[in-house]
C-alpha cells in the first residue's frame, strides 16, 4: 500500500449516528488533525441531532448521496450495524476513503476477505478500532505484566457479567440489529462485546494455538437468545493460558454512564497477581488496578478509568496514524482477522463439544 501521511486536517465523514457516535465523536471534538466535512445517516432525526455538534458539516442519508456530492473525503468513521459491516466497509473503501471501522469486523472469513481485498484494490487504509487497547488501566496492566513485577506468567482470567439494570439507554434500533446477528449465531455477549475481550488477549500474549469453548444459551423469547452462560479457554503459542467466564444478572443494578458490563482481567505470575478490577461500568469502587506482590497490595488511584476515553484516544491515535504514519494500527484488517479467528474457533468447540481447536485452521 502506497499511504502518505496528510500534510493538513483528515477530511472526514462519519458514517452511521447511533448511539456509539456520542463516544466516537470524542476523538474529534476539539482536534486539529482532523476536519469533518459530511454526516451520513438515513434518519433525519439522527441527522438534525448529530448536525449540532458539527454545523458546517454537509448531511447525507446514505454513502452513494455523500459520493456523488462531489464533497471531497479522506477518511470515515464507519459507526454501522454491525449487520452492514462487509458491504458497507467495502463501499466505503470503494468510493477511495481510508476506513476506520468500528468492532466485530464481520461475521466470517469470506466476508474479511471480500473487505481485506477491497482495501488492496483500492489502495486504502482498513482500521478496525479497538478502543479497549487505549483503555488506560488495561495499559497500565500489560505494563506490569511486562516489566516482571509479578514474576513468570502463569495464566489470566477475565471475567464479564451482562447486568441487566442501570447505564445508559440504548435505542431499540441498536437491539433490532443485534437481533440479528443472534439469529446468525454471532450473540450479543461472546461475538459482539466478547470481541473487545478477545482482543485484550492476544494483544496481551499474542498468537494463540488451541480454543476450547462451552457457549450456552440463555433465552428470553421472542428471538432474544443471549449466548450465556459461556466459557472459554485458550493456549497462547508462549504457552500461556487464559480462560474467560461470562454470565448474566438479569436483575442486577450496575452504576455506568454507559453499557451495564461488570468486566475484570486477573493476571497470576509466579510472584504475584496484577488486576483490572473494572472498565466498562462502576462495578468495585477499588483502584482500578492493583497489584499484589510478596505480602503487599499496590492501588493505582490516578489513572484515566474512564471507559469513554478509551475512545477518544483510539480515534486520535488513528487520526496521529493519518498524519503521521506512525506506529501500528491498532487493530489493522490483518489483526482483526485473528480476533475473528479466536472467536470462529471458539465457537467451533463449542459445536463440537469442547474439543481443542486451533483458530490458525478454521475456514
Ligand atoms: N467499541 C464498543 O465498545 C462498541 C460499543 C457499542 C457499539 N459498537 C459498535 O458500533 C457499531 C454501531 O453500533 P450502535 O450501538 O451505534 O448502533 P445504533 O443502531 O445505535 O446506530 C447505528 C446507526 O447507523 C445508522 N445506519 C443504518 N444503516 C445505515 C447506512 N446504510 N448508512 C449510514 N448509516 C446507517 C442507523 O440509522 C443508526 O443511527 C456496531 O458495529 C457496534 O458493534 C462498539
Amino acid at each position: 500500500m502506497s499511504f502518505v501521511p496528510y500534510d493538513r486536517p483528515v477530511r472526514t465523514a462519519f458514517i452511521g449516528l447511533g448511539r456509539i457516535y456520542d463516544l466516537n465523536v470524542r476523538a474529534y471534538l476539539d482536534n486539529p488533525d482532523a476536519e469533518v466535512v459530511a454526516l451520513v445517516d438515513p434518519s433525519p432525526e439522527r441527522r438534525a441531532q448529530r448536525q449540532g455538534d458539527w454545523p458546517g458539516a454537509a448531511t447525507f442519508p446514505s454513502i452513494a448521496a455523500l459520493a456523488a456530492s462531489g464533497i471531497q473525503v479522506d477518511a470515515v468513521e464507519s459507526l454501522l450495524p454491525a449487520t452492514l459491516h462487509a458491504d458497507g466497509v467495502v463501499e466505503l473503501l470503494d468510493q477511495g476513503w481510508h476506513v476506520n471501522c468500528q468492532k466485530p469486523m464481520c461475521n466470517d472469513l469470506p466476508e474479511a476477505k471480500r473487505m481485506l481485498e477491497a482495501a488492496k484494490a483500492n489502495d486504502r487504509v482498513l482500521r478496525v478500532m479497538e478502543n479497549y487497547l487505549f483503555y488506560q488501566p488495561l495499559h497500565k496492566l500489560k505494563e506490569i505484566v511486562e516489566s516482571g513485577e509479578i514474576g513468570e506468567v502463569s495464566g489470566y482470567h477475565m471475567k464479564m457479567v451482562g447486568v441487566g439494570n442501570g447505564g445508559w439507554d440504548v435505542p431499540w434500533s441498536a437491539f433490532e440489529w443485534q437481533m440479528k446477528q443472534m439469529e446468525l449465531g454471532r450473540g450479543i455477549m461472546v461475538f459482539d462485546d466478547g470481541w473487545h475481550k478477545l482482543s485484550t488477549a492476544l494483544w496481551l500474549f499474542g498468537p494463540i494455538r488451541e480454543v476450547r469453548a462451552w457457549i450456552g444459551t440463555t433465552s428470553f423469547g421472542a428471538g432474544i437468545d443471549i449466548d450465556v452462560p459461556t466459557m472459554i479457554s485458550w493456549e497462547h503459542e508462549n504457552g500461556v493460558r487464559g480462560g474467560w467466564d461470562v454470565t448474566l444478572g438479569v436483575d442486577m443494578y450496575l452504576r455506568s454512564d454507559y453499557y451495564t458490563n461488570d468486566e475484570r482481567w486477573e493476571v497470576t505470575g509466579r510472584l504475584g497477581f496484577a488486576r483490572v478490577n473494572r472498565c466498562t461500568g462502576r462495578g468495585i469502587q477499588q483502584p482500578s488496578v492493583e497489584v499484589y506482590v510478596g505480602g503487599e497490595m499496590r492501588g493505582y488511584h490516578a489513572l484515566d478509568d474512564d471507559w469513554g476515553s478509551s475512545f477518544r484516544d483510539s480515534g486520535r491515535h488513528w487520526l496521529r496514524w493519518l498524519r503521521s504514519g506512525d506506529g501500528p494500527l491498532l487493530w489493522s484488517a490483518e489483526e482483526a482477522v485473528d480476533v475473528l479467528r479466536f472467536a470462529l474457533a471458539a465457537y467451533e468447540s463449542s459445536a463440537a463439544g469442547g474439543t481443542g481447536v486451533d483458530p490458525r485452521l478454521v475456514i
